[in-house]
């Protein structure tokens, strides 16, 4: 089975999971990536009565039904299901996220939800964080401050030429960085002054994973 097959049955299993649930005061928060966008597909398909969706991307905002109300965050008090991708997991439910740039709004969309549902295939799965360029969002001015910082912790940044995110800021993606204690790095990391917000999803990290093998579906609680 090819992955995008593997990421739509993912996507596929997630609209179940939530669907039992959802009422039509339910807030839905919407993430950014090629999984994502199958979970969409199946949002749009289904045209459910809820308050609305928030989105974590311009990019994901725009492939939404016009049945659906796009919200904005400050307009509604919780998310009550988050469903996004990831570019890592660990079995501890820990994620790295932002390949797709879009971190800093998901990491806000996923710390204000009630259920954080990430929607992965197999090969994502990491038993240490790190294999995945780490991406970090920076002020521009601070870029090459930030850049030594993340040299002396052992990593290799490389920054994402021409990549702008949806805040205005720029992405360094830091290669090799030891990640041993997520949780302590993720904090560490948003101490240097200039980030933004790093792509380690340890604090709040996922409450459930579904994650697509060739044969089978995974749902880790
Ligand atoms: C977007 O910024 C990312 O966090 C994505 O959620 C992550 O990169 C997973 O993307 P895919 O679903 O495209 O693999």
């Amino acid at each position: 089975m090819n992955q995008d097959l593997k990421k739509e049955k993912s996507a596929k299993e997630a609209f179940s999971f939530i669907e039992k649930d959802i009422k039509k005061d339910s807030v839905i928060g919407i993430g950014t990536g090629t999984t994502t966008n199958f979970f969409i597909e199946e949002l749009n398909k289904a045209r459910l009565h809820v308050k609305g969706v928030v989105c974590s991307s311009d990019a994901s905002e725009k492939l939404i039904d016009s049945s659906y109300e796009v919200l904005s965050l400050n307009e509604v008090h919780s998310i009550d299901f988050y469903i996004d991708g990831a570019d890592e997991y660990n079995d501890r439910k820990e994620l790295i996220k932002g390949g797709g740039g879009a971190l800093t709004r998901e990491k806000i969309l996923a710390y204000s939800s009630d259920i954080f549902v990430c929607i992965v295939d197999e090969s994502k799965y990491t038993d240490l964080l790190g294999k995945f360029p780490l991406p970090i969002e920076v002020i521009e001015i601070a870029r090459s401050a930030i850049s030594r910082e993340l040299m002396k912790m052992g990593g290799k940044p490389i920054f994402r030429n021409g990549f702008i995110s949806d805040n205005g800021n720029q992405i360094i993606d830091i290669h090799n960085l030891p990640i041993d204690i997520p949780y302590d790095l993720e904090a560490k990391l948003n101490n240097i002054p200039g980030v933004v917000e790093n792509g380690i999803f340890a604090n709040r990290k996922a409450d459930v994973i579904i994650c697509s093998t060739d044969s089978s579906i995974e749902i880790i609680q």
